[in-house]
Protein backbone atom coordinates (compact mmCIF):
# COMPACT_ATOMS: atom_id res chain seq x y z
CA UNK A 1 0.00 0.00 0.00
CA UNK A 2 2.81 2.13 1.34
CA UNK A 3 4.29 1.94 -2.61
CA UNK A 4 1.44 2.30 -3.98
CA UNK A 5 1.13 5.77 -2.68
CA UNK A 6 4.52 6.46 -2.75
CA UNK A 7 4.36 5.65 -6.91
CA UNK A 8 0.92 7.57 -6.77
CA UNK A 9 2.79 10.67 -5.11
CA UNK A 10 5.76 10.52 -7.88
CA UNK A 11 3.72 10.50 -10.75
CA UNK A 12 1.86 13.32 -9.51
CA UNK A 13 5.27 15.30 -9.00
CA UNK A 14 6.36 14.27 -12.49
CA UNK A 15 3.12 15.24 -13.81
CA UNK A 16 3.33 19.01 -12.10
CA UNK A 17 7.20 19.51 -13.03
CA UNK A 18 5.78 18.76 -16.34
CA UNK A 19 3.48 21.21 -16.33
CA UNK A 20 5.50 23.51 -14.97
CA UNK A 21 8.17 23.85 -17.24
CA UNK A 22 5.93 23.63 -20.30
CA UNK A 23 4.91 26.73 -19.27
CA UNK A 24 8.03 28.20 -18.60
CA UNK A 25 8.52 27.57 -21.78
CA UNK A 26 5.55 28.47 -23.58
CA UNK A 27 5.95 32.25 -21.36
CA UNK A 28 9.52 32.53 -22.62
CA UNK A 29 8.40 31.72 -25.98
CA UNK A 30 5.24 34.22 -26.25
CA UNK A 31 7.51 37.32 -24.35
CA UNK A 32 10.17 36.48 -27.28
CA UNK A 33 7.71 36.63 -30.21
CA UNK A 34 5.70 39.49 -28.61
CA UNK A 35 9.11 41.74 -28.03
CA UNK A 36 9.92 40.46 -31.97
CA UNK A 37 6.48 41.53 -33.33
CA UNK A 38 5.30 44.63 -31.99
CA UNK A 39 8.82 45.94 -29.96
CA UNK A 40 9.48 47.74 -33.34
CA UNK A 41 6.82 49.56 -33.84
CA UNK A 42 7.52 51.41 -30.29
CA UNK A 43 10.59 52.17 -31.48
CA UNK A 44 10.94 55.43 -33.31
CA UNK A 45 14.41 57.17 -34.25
CA UNK A 46 15.63 60.12 -32.82
CA UNK A 47 16.98 63.22 -34.71
CA UNK A 48 19.57 62.38 -37.43
CA UNK A 49 22.66 64.52 -38.60
CA UNK A 50 22.65 65.31 -42.12
CA UNK A 51 26.46 66.44 -43.99
CA UNK A 52 25.70 69.06 -45.82
CA UNK A 53 28.19 70.49 -48.80
CA UNK A 54 30.11 73.33 -47.21
CA UNK A 55 30.57 74.49 -50.71
CA UNK A 56 26.57 75.39 -50.55
CA UNK A 57 27.69 77.85 -48.09
CA UNK A 58 30.78 79.74 -48.29
CA UNK A 59 31.97 81.20 -45.19
CA UNK A 60 30.49 85.21 -44.21
CA UNK A 61 28.16 85.64 -47.10
CA UNK A 62 24.84 87.53 -46.29
CA UNK A 63 22.09 85.27 -48.03
CA UNK A 64 21.11 82.19 -47.26
CA UNK A 65 21.55 79.15 -49.07
CA UNK A 66 18.39 76.88 -49.65
CA UNK A 67 19.18 73.14 -48.40
CA UNK A 68 17.23 69.54 -48.79
CA UNK A 69 17.97 67.71 -46.05
CA UNK A 70 16.83 64.00 -47.34
CA UNK A 71 16.71 61.16 -45.05
CA UNK A 72 15.87 57.97 -44.74
CA UNK A 73 13.38 57.51 -41.33
CA UNK A 74 12.03 54.05 -39.64
CA UNK A 75 9.05 54.38 -37.26
CA UNK A 76 8.32 50.38 -36.31
CA UNK A 77 8.19 48.68 -39.20
CA UNK A 78 8.11 51.57 -42.11
CA UNK A 79 10.72 52.65 -43.69
CA UNK A 80 10.44 56.22 -45.21
CA UNK A 81 12.30 59.22 -47.26
CA UNK A 82 11.89 61.99 -45.49
CA UNK A 83 13.14 65.99 -47.17
CA UNK A 84 13.11 68.63 -45.04
CA UNK A 85 13.75 72.30 -46.53
CA UNK A 86 16.33 74.74 -44.22
CA UNK A 87 18.02 77.94 -45.11
CA UNK A 88 21.46 77.86 -43.91
CA UNK A 89 24.02 80.41 -43.76
CA UNK A 90 27.45 80.32 -42.44
CA UNK A 91 28.18 83.22 -40.00
CA UNK A 92 31.38 82.34 -39.07
CA UNK A 93 34.15 79.36 -39.63
CA UNK A 94 32.32 77.89 -36.80
CA UNK A 95 28.89 79.07 -36.77
CA UNK A 96 26.56 78.03 -39.20
CA UNK A 97 22.59 78.69 -38.59
CA UNK A 98 19.38 76.60 -40.27
CA UNK A 99 16.37 77.84 -40.24
CA UNK A 100 13.51 75.51 -41.19
CA UNK A 101 11.86 76.91 -44.19
CA UNK A 102 8.67 75.57 -43.20
CA UNK A 103 6.18 78.35 -42.01
CA UNK A 104 5.00 78.60 -38.67
CA UNK A 105 1.32 79.35 -39.76
CA UNK A 106 -0.18 76.47 -41.66
CA UNK A 107 3.14 74.68 -43.22
CA UNK A 108 3.79 76.11 -46.31
CA UNK A 109 7.33 77.32 -47.49
CA UNK A 110 8.96 80.14 -47.24
CA UNK A 111 11.58 82.16 -49.53
CA UNK A 112 14.24 83.85 -48.75
CA UNK A 113 14.11 87.64 -50.35
CA UNK A 114 17.85 89.09 -50.85
CA UNK A 115 16.77 91.82 -51.47
CA UNK A 116 14.86 93.01 -48.79
CA UNK A 117 16.64 90.27 -46.80
CA UNK A 118 13.44 88.94 -44.75
CA UNK A 119 11.62 85.10 -45.53
CA UNK A 120 8.34 85.40 -47.12
CA UNK A 121 5.31 82.74 -46.97
CA UNK A 122 3.33 83.08 -50.05
CA UNK A 123 0.29 81.54 -48.51
CA UNK A 124 -0.97 84.55 -46.22
CA UNK A 125 1.72 87.04 -46.89
CA UNK A 126 3.56 86.18 -43.44
CA UNK A 127 6.88 87.75 -43.46
CA UNK A 128 10.03 87.23 -41.01
CA UNK A 129 13.22 89.19 -40.57
CA UNK A 130 16.60 87.30 -41.11
CA UNK A 131 16.65 85.80 -37.77
CA UNK A 132 12.86 83.85 -38.59
CA UNK A 133 11.75 86.11 -36.09
CA UNK A 134 7.87 86.97 -37.29
CA UNK A 135 7.99 90.79 -38.78
CA UNK A 136 3.84 90.33 -40.06
CA UNK A 137 1.08 88.72 -41.18
CA UNK A 138 -0.39 85.33 -38.97
CA UNK A 139 2.86 83.16 -37.93
CA UNK A 140 2.18 82.81 -34.52
CA UNK A 141 5.58 81.98 -34.21
CA UNK A 142 9.20 82.64 -35.54
CA UNK A 143 10.50 79.89 -38.08
CA UNK A 144 11.88 77.14 -36.16
CA UNK A 145 15.85 76.02 -36.29
CA UNK A 146 17.85 72.98 -36.52
CA UNK A 147 20.93 72.10 -34.47
CA UNK A 148 23.80 72.58 -36.55
CA UNK A 149 27.22 71.50 -35.43
CA UNK A 150 30.81 71.96 -37.82
CA UNK A 151 33.18 68.83 -37.17
CA UNK A 152 36.47 68.47 -38.72
CA UNK A 153 35.36 71.63 -41.58
CA UNK A 154 32.33 69.37 -42.13
CA UNK A 155 28.83 71.16 -41.79
CA UNK A 156 26.35 69.03 -39.84
CA UNK A 157 22.41 69.96 -39.45
CA UNK A 158 19.79 67.93 -37.20
CA UNK A 159 16.88 67.31 -38.84
CA UNK A 160 15.15 67.47 -35.67
CA UNK A 161 14.04 71.33 -35.37
CA UNK A 162 13.02 73.32 -31.99
CA UNK A 163 11.58 76.80 -31.63
CA UNK A 164 13.51 79.76 -32.44
CA UNK A 165 15.79 81.12 -29.04
CA UNK A 166 16.48 77.19 -27.94
CA UNK A 167 19.96 75.45 -27.77
CA UNK A 168 20.58 75.47 -31.59
CA UNK A 169 24.26 74.51 -31.56
CA UNK A 170 25.92 71.76 -30.35
FE1 LIG B 1 2.59 81.01 -43.99
FE2 LIG B 1 -0.01 81.16 -43.65
S1 LIG B 1 1.14 79.43 -44.08
S2 LIG B 1 1.43 82.77 -43.58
Amino acid sequence: MADKNSELNRRKFMEIGIYAISGTIAAASTVALATFAVGPSFKKEKSKWIEIDSEEVPIGTNGFARVVLEYETKDGWLTSTERDLAYVKRVKKDEVIAISAVCTHLGCIVSWDEEKKIFKCPCHDGRFDAEGRVISGPPPAPLKRHKTKIEDGRILIATETMPYGGNQSV
